[in-house]
């Protein structure tokens, strides 16, 4: 299996990621350390939209060239390609519960978020649609992916997305429980929202 890790050389294209992901996704839950872990992996895709006066570009983010990019970020989304075990430590539900062994490795979608001033454009739509080329049509590793889905009345958009691309095979009611600090729930360090889990064959 691929080693995990490489060295990390985060440029403005990668710090415009962290604080579009810090602001907007799961905000206390998913940190920008979380990210930049993410972004780290070797075995990652990384697209990103890019403001190119009233249009939009679109490219594959290598940590190389990061720093090459000083223009706006509009979107981002990031995959991966998981082993089991890596699987089973990412998700908050055991992996056997929606994989068999054999089926690894499977791709995940880590997250895709697009800046709210630039939405409806379907730059989301662009976005998803070329991690799932790269990292899953093309990687013939991968037969299956995977993307976990935050069930939101302000955020449909969200499951909108990930319905076009996958089938719902789990929703959990309480699927981080105790120890996430959601800005949803109340409480401290407690997060009682309804995640849905779709697969999708490649
Ligand atoms: C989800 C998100 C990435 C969508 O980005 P976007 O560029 O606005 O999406 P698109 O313009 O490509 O639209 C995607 C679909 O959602 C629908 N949609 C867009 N905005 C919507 C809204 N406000 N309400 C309901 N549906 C909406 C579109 O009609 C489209 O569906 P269609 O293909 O059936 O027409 C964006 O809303 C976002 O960043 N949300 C916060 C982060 C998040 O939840 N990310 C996903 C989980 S990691």
């Amino acid at each position: 299996m691929t080693d995990q890790t490489q060295t990390s050389t985060h440029g403005p294209a990668v710090e415009q990621i962290v604080e579009l992901s810090d602001a907007e996704l799961l905000k206390g839950m998913w940190t920008a350390d979380d990210l930049r872990r993410q972004v780290d992996l070797a075995d990652r895709h990384l697209w990103v939209a890019i403001a190119d006066g009233d249009d939009v570009v679109y490219r594959e983010l290598e940590t190389q060239d990061d720093a090459e990019i000083g223009r706006e970020v509009l979107g981002f989304t990031l995959t991966c390609v998981h082993t089991y075990e890596e699987l089973d430590a990412e998700l908050q539900v055991p992996v056997g519960e929606l994989f068999d062994r054999e089926d690894c490795p499977v791709g995940m979608f880590k997250s895709l978020v697009v800046k709210p001033s630039a939405r409806d454009r379907r730059i989301g739509t662009e976005l998803g649609l070329r991690a799932i080329g790269e990292t899953f049509v093309e990687d013939d590793r991968v037969d299956e992916a995977i993307a976990v889905a935050w069930v939101r009345e302000h955020n449909s958009a969200n499951l909108a997305l990930v319905e076009t691309y996958g089938e719902l095979v789990a929703e959990y009611d309480e699927y981080y429980g105790e120890g996430r600090d959601c800005p949803e729930c109340p409480g401290e360090n407690y997060c009682g929202c309804t995640f849905r889990i779709y697969r999708a064959p490649f």
